[in-house]
């Protein structure tokens, strides 16, 4: 070969091998093209747990639908664990033939003709939390499968996973959805251990942040197995500071789903729980059972301005400006120069919580337009500050607009 030739060669070697580590890079999840802004949808587990069957899943699209949460942008209808009970001799994931006895497929297909989408459960160990058969082992097959039954968002979660390297793991189920050749969603739920918002940017769509929630305002409860600990509201709130930074279009901060309507807290509590995930640009999906769902409840999953702040275009999560005891005050830039603004009140009896321009990043002397998010009401012109009074666990949840 002479040299001309060789060099030739070389060159080529060279452009092959740039082109495929560009291919490589454009399988990275944020480039996936999802989850633009927090996914909006149901989930099965905070009020079914392992109750899940293909009648409940089916009820849940039908009221997602009736109820106008569908028109308010709930999207996705997500099976939490327990729909799996093994595999077969071949190693494809068997779902629970008593309880789904249409089978997956079908219920994707039911799902997609409410004009919703469809989402599925599994975990990166050997077994799922609650002992169903895990994904370890067998992510490409199971990716596979999900693609062939139309599954539009996997969660991922971390139970019996061993010694097993999180981001290592998650990156295998990442590129076997990638591989699948189906646009997936990928919800890690690794509770925060491994500070996935350091790594999980270019695996997946969002992330948990921590433990499980549970439907109450405050206090972290043991497990029955004496492991550490169920979170409230406030407890989960408390671990989003100083977080802000890693969220954005198409990676989330996931400070998990809601627990508006199942009963644990009252209607003021639920509407801080929900004003201040819309605050943090946090995932919505809801978790109550959406066929008896009180109007109260209805009201706060709809309400269409406080989701406006969740959903904004500029993505960008809102962080405390400031504590003064049980008094906060949490704010969020939004796309159009406007602040989103929540007056938390964590005491227990009604306070006045005040803000102040200059926590805003705005100049002291800006008149800006002060709009209620939940009394849909326009209360004048502000220079400098506002404040409210605000009800013990709840919020004034505001749009400061210069
Ligand atoms: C973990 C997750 C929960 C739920 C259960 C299911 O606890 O964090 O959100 O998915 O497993 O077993």
């Amino acid at each position: 070969m002479t040299c001309a030739r060789m060099i030739l060669r070389m060159i080529l070697l060279c452009s092959f091998a740039v082109l495929l580590f560009a291919g490589l890079d454009s399988t990275k999840a944020a480039e996936n093209g999802l989850a633009l802004t927090p996914p909006m949808g149901w989930n099965s587990w905070n009020k079914f747990a392992c109750n899940v069957s293909e009648e409940l899943i089916k009820s849940a699209a039908d009221a997602m639908v009736s109820s106008g949460m569908k028109e308010a942008g709930y999207q996705y209808i997500v099976i939490d664990d327990c729909w799996q009970v093994g595999r077969d001799k071949d190693g494809n994931i068997l779902a629970d033939p008593q309880r789904f006895p249409s089978g997956i497929k079908a219920l994707a297909d039911y799902v997609h003709s409410k004009g919703l989408k469809f989402g599925i459960y599994s975990d990166a160990g050997t077994k799922t939390c609650a002992g169903r058969p895990g994904s370890r082992g067998h992510e490409y097959q199971d990716a596979r499968t999900y693609a062939s039954w139309g599954v539009d968002y996997l969660k991922y979660d971390w139970c019996n996973t061993g010694t097993a390297n999180a981001e290592a793991t998650y990156t295998t189920m990442h590129e076997a959805l990638m591989a699948s050749g189906r646009p997936i969603v990928f919800s890690l739920c690794e509770w925060g251990t491994n500070k996935p918002w350091l790594w999980a940017k270019e695996v997946g769509n969002l992330w948990r942040t921590t433990g499980d929630i549970s439907d109450r305002w405050s206090g972290k409860i043991k497990w029955p197995n004496g492991t550490c600990c169920s979170n409230g509201v406030v407890d989960i709130l408390d671990q989003q500071v100083g977080l802000e930074a890693f969220s954005g279009p198409g990676h989330w901060n996931d400070p998990d789903m809601l627990e508006v309507g199942n009963g644990g807290m009252t209607t003021t509590e639920y509407r801080a729980h929900f004003s201040l995930w819309c605050l943090l640009a946090a995932p919505l999906i809801a978790g109550n059972d959406l066929k008896n769902m009180t109007p109260e409840i209805k009201e706060i999953l709809t309400n269409k301005e406080v989701i406006a702040v969740d959903q904004d275009a500029l993505g960008k999560q809102g962080q405390r400006v400031q504590k003064d005891g049980d008094k906060e005050v949490w704010a969020r830039p939004l796309a159009d120069g406007s602040r989103a603004v929540i007056l938390l009140n964590r005491g227990s009896g009604e306070a006045e919580v005040s803000v102040a321009w200059e926590d805003l990043g705005y100049p002291a002397h800006l008149s800006a337009a002060v709009r209620d998010l939940w009394a849909h009401r326009d209360l004048g012109k502000a220079t400098g500050k506002v404040s409210a009074k605000v009800p013990s666990h709840g919020v004034v949840m505001l749009k400061i607009m210069p």
